[in-house]
């Protein structure tokens, strides 16, 4: 019998069973507390519970360490591709140069929409936000490929997977093309998966569209960086969704509804409009006292994390693809030194330092995106392009485990105990 942890509760005692994972903290199982103390555990926001198992990401956020499938994520950031980390992240292996071939070939092959699916654009006003567009459009892909949506079968999880992993550059080019009141421009299927994004988002159907490789390399490595990051807001809500037996493309819409707040995904478009606001390096001291200042509900945006209480191993890789695609653009921006200003004061003041508050990967992602040529609306739809292989690979995953269960917390309920209804002439 392994380690247990012991609970005395209403005079009893109770042992619980503690978990071993490869690597990070032991778990207590509590599955059967309920049973036999009557008791639920409270913790709002799980800031200490493990949701599920899982072998697909882990994170160190006292060392900085983010592995994908053990992998560190500075080495596939620098050695590998997207398209690999994809295969990697969905099939636990890195890929063979002929598994990696057949994989990139079956993407491509999904990367086209229904073309009544362009309809729905034409229903969201013109000004409407892509990610608000991405949530329906995702979501109205099960009306589409009712084909694929037998979770209980294997082969449908697949192919479901590999199309929302090849559809979505096509459904964030798209929004992109609609706001702009530019024509939609067709995958072109002999482009690698990001240089194709970058050409149905930048390209017109009047000019060739040449891709830029180091702006190609530069992007691919931004949706490595995105790919997953573990049980996050976005990926726990897939999972719950998922939980009830949902339908991967219903999922994945939920998924890309909880990315969108500023808290999360929504922080990098937050942080690029905080830098500009600040604008000019002499006024970082009084946007650091804001931020902390109890009674302002400003926010440094891309520093801190849940997790992290380190520098986020994602913000340094987005710091030097920073300075590559200003070296290829032969641009630079006056925002990048405020940005490394702010963090040098940030990174120099006992409030940042004791909270343990570092740059998060959203803190230098918008000055890239917008040399780029994205507008700061794309930003969060950027995520959500590269995230999607996460959320179904974690989709897949849980529904694969024949221990899954609906997800269902309980509560500490603090309202009215039962009372009698009142007819409204004697309230
Ligand atoms: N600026 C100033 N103070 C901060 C910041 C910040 N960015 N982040 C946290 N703090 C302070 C809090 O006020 C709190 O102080 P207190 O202990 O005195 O009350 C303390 O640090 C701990 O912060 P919490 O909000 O309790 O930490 P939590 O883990 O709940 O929040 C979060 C993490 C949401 C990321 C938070 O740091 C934040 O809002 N950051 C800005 C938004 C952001 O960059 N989000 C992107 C996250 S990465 C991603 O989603 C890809």
């Amino acid at each position: 019998m392994g380690d247990q942890a012991k609970l005395s509760a209403g005079g009893a005692d109770f042992e619980y069973p503690i978990l071993k994972g490869s690597v990070g903290p032991d778990v207590v199982d509590i599955r059967k507390l309920y049973a036999q103390t009557g008791k639920f555990t409270f913790d709002p926001g799980f800031t200490s519970t493990a949701s599920c198992e899982s072998a697909l990401t882990y994170i160190d956020g006292d060392e900085g360490v983010l592995l994908h499938r053990g992998y560190p994520i500075g080495q596939l950031a620098e050695k590998s591709s997207f398209m690999e980390t994809s295969y990697l992240l969905l099939n636990g292996e890195l890929p063979s140069k002929d598994e990696l071939t057949t994989f990139e070939n079956t993407i491509t092959r999904h990367t086209m929409l229904h073309e009544q699916l362009a309809t729905f654009y034409r229903g969201f006003r013109r000004d409407a936000h892509p990610m608000a567009i991405m949530c329906g459009v995702v979501g109205a892909l099960s009306a589409f490929y009712h084909d694929s949506t037998d979770i209980a079968d294997p082969e449908h999880r697949k192919i479901s997977s590999h199309r929302l992993i090849a559809k979505m550059p096509t459904i964030a080019a798209m929004a992109y093309k609609y706001s702009v009141g530019q024509p939609f421009v067709y995958p072109d299927n002999s482009l690698s998966y990001t240089g194709n994004f970058l050409r149905m988002t930048f390209g017109v159907p009047a000019e060739e569209y040449e891709v830029i490789p180091a702006i190609e390399k530069a992007m691919d490595r931004i949706f490595i960086l995105h790919a997953d990051h573990e049980q996050n807001a976005s990926t726990s809500t897939v999972r719950l969704a998922g939980s009830s037996g949902a339908n991967p493309f219903a999922c994945i819409a939920a998924g890309i509804a909880c990315l969108w707040g500023p808290a999360h995904g929504g922080a990098n478009e937050a942080a690029l409009n905080m830098l500009k606001e600040i604008g000019t390096p002499d006024r970082i001291p009084h946007y650091i006292e804001r931020a902390k200042d109890k009674n302002d509900p400003f926010r440094l945006m891309g520093f801190g994390h849940r997790v992290y209480k380190n520098y986020d191993p994602r913000a340094t890789v987005m710091q030097s693809t920073l300075r590559e695609v200003f070296d290829a653009l032969k641009v630079t921006d006056p925002l990048f030194e405020t940005a490394l200003r702010l963090e040098e004061l940030a990174l120099s003041d006992p409030y940042f330092v004791e909270k343990k508050l570092f740059p998060n990967v959203d803190f230098y992602s918008g000055i890239i995106l917008s040399a780029i040529g994205f507008p700061t609306t794309m930003f969060t739809v950027l995520f959500a392009l590269a995230r999607t292989v996460g959320w179904v690979a974690q989709w897949n995953e849980m529904i694969s485990d024949p221990g899954q269960k609906i997800g269902r917390p309980r509560q500490l309920y603090t309202g009215p105990t039962q009372r009698d209804y009142l007819a409204i002439d004697k309230r």
